[in-house]
């Protein structure tokens, strides 16, 4: 891409621009949006559900819709997708689970419960076997440290150890390193062990009391899973919630579009808005600003943890800075980030899959065994953690299936030390996939919208709060979303008389799951924006010239976004390649009929393609009866990777419009099948 080009692209633009505005202002009164028929799922679903003015449909069809709704109220009704279906099935395979050594370890670790410590034991036979040409070896380890922030993660060491060596209680994790005794380059085995460590000086009086009432927590997350998508990759995990006890909500909405919305406002209960108005999260010491859940249960007297496990993409680290202050009493990221950058790593659907002897998910797992086996199994006391894995699962769809029998043994783990015995247990996503393959499917919009959201209750709980149960049991076919499940998460904490915990005026109807949802509820009463909002029926419209003008004031507003941004000089101008498809909201009065919006205000979505970088997009917006098109730019999403085209941009926002001028790439418009008939936006 040459300077020339760019200069000539402003020009064409700006020409464009001006063409189109003088249109809209000559076409003021001109509804030429036309309405097609079509055989597209949503619309016909919609006629029947709705359509008592159609003639065959004289009765409203009762309740019973399991087969064909996930939720059908008032005034949500979501449509159930099959995760089997032909079209998915065609595109899907299993993916094997990849081991990332076949040595036998040298080292591993035991812990003696009486003397509530760490003992690192070397396997020597194994050694002997390993290593028949080797006399004698020796190890070492280096302790893993937190420095002053998120962005310091010290090493100290090498330090000699003995046999058995009991790990004094303030080391929260080590790299052990393994060499020949007469030559210290060679390094025989490397690894690296977290620990869950018994905290000093606790009230045990306390803690037996506050267990009698007080549930531990544990939160179970997985990047980037829908409902349907856990059903279809991991089967065996997906059984395993279905035991007595767990719940799925199968109106759970997301609220925005990738991990940091969504987690934030699970975790702080603010709309995005409201904490983005904060501070910058940008700039060091922002995310330490804000009370999250955590804090909660920390004031509550629970322990506090928090794992992720790919310090790349994490949520507090994408483009970020994390914390300054340590979050929680148990944190795993300086352990992570060290062992990511001393350990070899071997990447697998596009992130590193292993760090050093074990897959990258199976630390923050194991971190969760321990917490598990420290204080739910033989120290009691209150817990609330979470425990986020991303890498199998962020950027293939079918990655889940390799590890789904291994996180399936690690939930029989957390079942034989108790963990289902006393617990609440969420198991949960932020949102679907957003981009590749089932993006290109007719389910695609919903794929992206409907994290998965499982909640366990364990007896003593279900039986202490029988109307908890009934809630739930009422929920799982309500509209819910990401703040619903922030307060519920609360809710477990008012119970026991933490006052101000009630939900503030960021979302007024937004309620715990522990108390039934009302069945008139609303994406608005949900804080769900429109964009993301799954309840509504919409129908095709037929590809007007008026369409393919508010598509291009849409490309105008992303340029105008980038512009303004200061983004101009880093971001090529882009252009409407395509309209692919347009489909408009249909509204109904109280009987069921479609009706015109009163004041005009028609809201559209759809879907098409940027020259020159073959982007991909979907946006909703509305009209009003003059014409003029209100979009935010929150509501035009990416559907297609960005790859590394938006390199020279940090911000969320800016990445998914931006391709960088610099460099010559071949952008990628030639891969998207532009005459793609659409798949439903
Ligand atoms: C020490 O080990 C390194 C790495 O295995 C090897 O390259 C080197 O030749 C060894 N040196 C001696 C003296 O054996
Ligand atoms: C982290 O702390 C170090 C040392 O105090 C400081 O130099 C650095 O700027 C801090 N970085 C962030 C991102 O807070
Ligand atoms: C509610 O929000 C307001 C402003 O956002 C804040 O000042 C107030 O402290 C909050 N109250 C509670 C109980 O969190
Ligand atoms: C929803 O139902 C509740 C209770 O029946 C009622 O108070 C409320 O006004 C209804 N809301 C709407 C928007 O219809
Ligand atoms: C972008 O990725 C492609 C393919 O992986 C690579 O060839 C190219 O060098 C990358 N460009 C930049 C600017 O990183």
């Amino acid at each position: 891409m040459t300077r020339h080009l760019i200069v000539k692209y402003r020009k064409q633009t700006l020409a464009i621009i001006l063409v189109f505005w003088v249109f809209i202002l000559v076409n003021r009164d001109g509804n030429s949006v036309v309405e097609e028929q079509t055989s597209s799922t949503i619309p016909k679903l919609s006629t029947i559900f709705h359509g008592k003015s159609s003639t065959e449909q004289t009765t409203v069809k009762p309740l019973s819709t399991d087969k064909d709704f996930n939720v059908f109220d008032h005034r949500c009704k979501i449509p159930r997708t099959d995760p089997f279906s032909s079209d998915v099935m065609s595109i899907f395979k299993t993916e094997k689970f990849k081991e990332c050594t076949d040595e036998p370890d040298l080292v591993s670790v035991l812990y003696d419960g009486m003397q509530r410590q760490y003992i690192v034991h070397v396997h020597e036979s194994v050694f002997a076997d390993l290593f028949p040409d080797i006399l004698k070896f020796s190890c070492v380890y280096y302790e893993v440290l937190r420095g002053a922030n998120d962005s310091l993660t010290w090493r100290v060491g090498p330090l000699p150890f003995g046999q058995n060596w009991a790990v004094p209680r303030h080391i929260e994790g080590i790299v052990v390193e393994c060499y020949e005794l007469s030559n210290r380059s060679r390094i025989l085995q490397r690894d690296a062990f977290s620990f869950i460590q018994y905290p000093d000086g606790r009230n045990e009086q306390q803690d037996v009391k506050r267990r009698r009432v007080l549930p531990s927590v544990i939160m179970l997350g997985i990047d980037s899973m829908s409902q349907m998508n856990f059903q279809r990759t991991m089967p065996l995990t997906a059984q395993f919630v279905r035991q007595l006890g767990w719940y799925e909500m199968l109106g759970y909405n997301k609220i925005g579009d990738n991990t940091l919305p969504n987690v934030m406002s699970l975790l702080t209960g603010l709309r995005s808005s409201q904490w983005r108005a904060q501070c910058n999260i940008h700039e060091p010491g922002c995310f330490d600003q804000f009370t999250y859940l955590w804090n909660h249960f920390q004031d509550a007297g629970y322990l506090t943890a928090y794992a992720e496990d790919t310090p790349s993409i994490d949520t507090f680290h994408y483009f970020t800075f994390g914390f300054i202050r340590k979050p929680v009493d148990f944190y795993l990221r300086p352990f992570i980030f060290m062992i990511q950058n001393t350990l070899n790593t071997v990447k697998h659907f596009g992130y590193e899959y292993c760090l050093g002897r074990r897959q990258s998910f199976r630390y923050v797992f194991n971190y969760c065994l321990q917490l598990v086996q420290r204080f739910v199994h033989e120290s009691p006391k209150p817990i609330f953690g979470i425990f986020w894995s991303n890498g199998f699962s962020h950027n293939d769809f079918r990655g889940p299936t390799s590890v789904d029998r291994d996180f399936v043994s690690y939930l029989e783990r957390y079942k034989e030390h108790g963990l289902f015995d006393k617990a609440v247990v969420v198991l949960f996503s932020d949102h679907g996939q957003r981009q590749g393959a089932l993006m290109s499917l007719a389910s695609s919009f919903l794929e992206e919208r409907l994290p998965m959201l499982h909640i366990y209750l364990p007896p003593w709980y279900r039986e202490q709060h029988p109307e908890f149960v009934q809630a739930l049991d009422w929920n799982r076919r309500r509209l819910s979303s990401t703040f619903d499940l922030h307060l519920t998460l609360k809710h477990l904490l008012v119970l026991q008389g933490q006052s101000g915990l009630k939900f503030n005026s960021s979302c007024a109807k937004c309620q715990s799951l522990f108390e039934p949802l009302p069945v008139n509820r609303s994406c608005e009463d949900a804080a769900i924006p429109e964009h993301w909002c799954t309840c509504d029926s919409y129908v095709q419209v037929r590809i007007s010239n008026v369409l393919i003008y508010w598509a291009k004031t849409i490309v105008y507003r992303i340029n105008e976004y980038l512009a303004s941004h200061n983004y101009a000089a880093k971001c090529v101008r882009l252009k409407l390649a395509k309209l692919l498809r347009a489909e408009r909201k249909q509204i109904f009065d109280d009987d069921g009929n479609p009706v015109m919006s009163s004041q005009r205000i028609q809201t559209f979505r759809i879907k098409f393609v940027t020259r020159p970088n073959g982007g991909l997009f979907r946006a909703t917006f509305q009209t009003d009866s003059q014409n003029h098109v209100m979009v935010q730019e929150e509501f035009i999403t990416r559907l297609n990777s960005y790859r590394n085209e938006s390199f020279c941009v940090s911000e969320h926002v800016a990445q998914k419009f931006c391709a960088c001028f610099e460099a010559n790439r071949t952008f990628s418009i030639d891969t998207i099948n532009v005459n793609d008939p659409g798949t439903p936006c």
